[in-house]
């Protein structure tokens, strides 16, 4: 771990650089003031460690220009409360009072690289693997024309489409056809997460705020920064949050629960429902502003029954993969089967679609898999 120490007292700059030599893991590097330390600060850099009180450029100003950019602990030796404010105001995670012991700078520093470390590995990525995305028909075609056109802008975009027809595979495929690729893609699901806990889990909050905040919480909407943040089910989000969501979209910007600090976001949304928002609006569920911000772009994933032409192709494209994965020989379907899978209505989708073939595929006997194989009159499918 990469830290800065910016203190302008020789003995206290020198007598810091021998004790921290004494923790190998952690590569400090001294400056005698924030200008010099401006100089050589990059993004290998994970945490600074300041002086309040120097000539020139102080503590609290040098905050200021680092704009967040940095996690920093204060070390001072004239601590005041309006300094200790200001500090906290600014973000600083720690004020060290001086004379302190070593172990307690060093435990200050576990703390910060706690959050830093929960808030790296919550960062998950898109989980679409690359060329696993299927689907060949017209409709699909149209419908990818458009989402490339809109990856490439941060316009907001609203998915509509019925269960399982893959719209959070579209969001991921967004995300990956942006300039955004490399930085992180979350997913929340509206329905998922209880009510209570929503507005927690989209802005965080900080440590002491309420009774259990016994840490700070970075929310998804921070720790998707750069990145693509897929807000599922967007319909069951509670109507007192949706005009906190409208201003933060507005505003670009969070402020965690308990602070008064505003942090500056940068994310792109994108929404999905299988709910008739405009349905909920009438019914005063839905907020009609946060709606139309939502929808810039609104995209609607035709169910699988209105392309048929692509069945074909996504279950023998699965069965191969699941031959892969189980160690099977390669199987194929007989023409009845075949039949049977492209007349059947398929109300839930492509999620339903790999279901069926991936048990055809494990309860089949031999290489050919026939209708019985397929168990679709259980799911209320007529004899062909
Ligand atoms: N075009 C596609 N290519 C590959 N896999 C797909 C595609 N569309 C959907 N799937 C697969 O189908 C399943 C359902 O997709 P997904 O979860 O994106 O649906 P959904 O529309 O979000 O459904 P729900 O409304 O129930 O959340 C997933 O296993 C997904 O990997
Ligand atoms: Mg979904």
């Amino acid at each position: 771990m990469k830290i800065a120490i910016v203190e302008d007292d020789i003995n206290m700059r020198k007598s810091l650089e021998i004790a921290m030599a004494e923790y190998p893991h952690f590569e400090v590097h001294t400056f005698k003031n924030p200008k010099d330390a401006l100089k050589k600060l990059d993004e290998s850099f994970e945490l600074i460690i300041s002086d309040i009180n120097m000539p020139g450029m102080d503590g609290i100003e040098f905050a200021k220009t680092l704009a967040g950019k940095y996690e920093i602990i204060f070390i001072t030796g004239n601590a005041t409360l309006s300094k200790a404010i200001e500090s906290i105001q600014l973000g600083v995670k720690d004020f060290l009072l001086k004379p302190f012991e070593i172990e307690t700078l060093v435990a200050a520093i576990e703390r910060s690289a706690t959050v830093q470390k929960k808030a790296k590995k919550a960062a998950p990525k898109c989980t679409l693997k690359s060329g696993s995305f299927l689907g060949t028909s017209p409709a699909l075609e149209k419908l990818l024309s458009y989402i490339h056109k809109a990856a490439r802008t941060d316009a907001s975009i609203l998915l509509l489409g019925e269960s399982g027809v893959g719209k959070e595979v579209f969001a991921c495929h967004i995300h990956e056809k942006s300039s955004r690729f490399d930085k992180p893609f979350i997913a929340i699901n509206m329905a998922a997460i209880p009510e209570n806990l929503i507005e927690s889990e989209l802005f965080g909050f900080e440590k002491g705020s309420f009774t259990d905040a016994i840490e700070t919480k970075i929310g998804q909407f921070e720790l998707a920064s750069g990145g693509t943040l897929f807000l599922d089910e967007i319909a069951e989000m509670p109507y007192s949050l949706q005009a906190k969501l409208l201003r933060v979209l507005q505003e670009r910007e969070i402020r965690r629960l308990g602070s008064s600090k505003s942090i500056k976001i940068d994310v792109r949304i994108i929404c999905a429902t299988n709910a008739n928002l405009q349905q909920n609006i009438q019914d005063g569920k839905f907020r009609e502003d946060l709606y139309y911000r939502l929808n810039t772009i609104p995209l609607i994933i035709p169910p699988l029954r209105e392309r048929r032409e692509e069945i074909l192709s996504i279950a023998t494209s699965v069965l191969g993969q699941n031959c892969i994965q189980y160690n099977f020989c390669s199987k194929s379907f007989n023409d009845e089967a075949k039949a049977a899978l492209q007349l059947y209505t398929w109300p839930g989708n492509i999620r339903e679609l790999i279901s069926v073939v991936e048990r055809a595929a494990i309860l089949s006997d031999g290489d050919c898999i026939g209708v019985s194989d397929l168990f679709l009159e259980a799911r209320g499918f007529g004899r062909i």
